[in-house]
């Protein structure tokens, strides 16, 4: 029998996935768009770090996103191992899938792992030496807290971190691509024209997402020549 409850249910957990990738859907173009200031202004970026900081709103922010993460990848987490267990040794049969179930939706998990690998050494890279460090009353030798700048141009100026940034952006488009569309359609937005719209609506916001990032990586290491 349908469990009725928010957490307990699987459609219940899956709505509280759309809700929470839907935010970091948010969330990532801010990010983007902030980051991409460091293209034309490196001082306005440092100003814009400077502002966000460790000021409180800016460690709410944090929390939130931190929590969202948890529901995020924990039911993540829990869904596939329910799926799989549910699906039996089927989930290595491709023939019994429609053919519209595209790569990325059938990776989902996978690539979630990259997403989650490289955001944990993005946090060490970039927030672990800034907000965390302010908190903290620590300076790292690459820069202030605040000279976002600083370590934007130190880790960007190195060959295998841009590769390993490109890997990550490549797996966040994928994950992206899929993630928009699917939370409408949890949502109950499943009505054929829109789903067709949606889909194209999740393409062109991840690749705009994804070329900011990777805009900023490409003009820094450009700049470190
Ligand atoms: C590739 C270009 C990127 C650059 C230059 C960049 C830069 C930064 C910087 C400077 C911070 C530290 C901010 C601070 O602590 O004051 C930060 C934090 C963070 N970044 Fe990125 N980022 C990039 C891509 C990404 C991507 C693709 C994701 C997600 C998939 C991401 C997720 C985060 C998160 C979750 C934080 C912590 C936010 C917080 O403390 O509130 N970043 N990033």
């Amino acid at each position: 029998m349908s469990n009725p409850c928010l957490l307990s249910s699987s459609i219940g957990k899956k709505f509280l996935m759309s809700i929470t990738g839907l935010f970091f859907v948010l969330f990532l173009a801010f990010h983007a768009t902030m980051n991409a200031v460091h293209i034309f202004s490196p001082e306005d970026y440092n100003a814009i770090c400077k502002f966000l900081g460790a000021n409180w709103y800016a460690l709410v922010g944090t929390a939130v996103i931190a929590l969202g993460f948890i529901i995020h990848i924990a039911y993540a987490t829990i869904l596939t191992i329910q799926n799989r267990k549910a699906r039996g040794t089927d989930r290595y049969d491709s023939e019994v899938r429609p053919a519209s179930v595209e790569w990325a939706s059938k990776n989902m998990f996978a690539l979630g792992v990259i997403v989650f690998l490289g955001l944990g050494l993005h946090l060490y890279m970039f927030w672990s030496k800034m907000q965390l460090a302010e908190i903290m009353g620590t300076v790292d030798a690459i820069g202030a807290p605040a000279d976002g700048s600083a370590f934007i141009m130190y880790w960007f100026s190195k060959p295998w971190v841009v590769v390993v940034y490109m890997v990550w952006l490549v797996a966040i488009w994928f994950h992206l691509t899929h993630g928009f569309w699917s939370a409408f359609q949890t949502m109950g937005w499943n009505n054929k024209t829109w789903m067709s719209r949606l889909r194209c609506l999740s393409d062109i916001i991840a690749t705009i997402i994804c070329v900011a990032f990777a805009a900023v990586v490409i003009a820094a290491f450009c700049m470190s020549l």
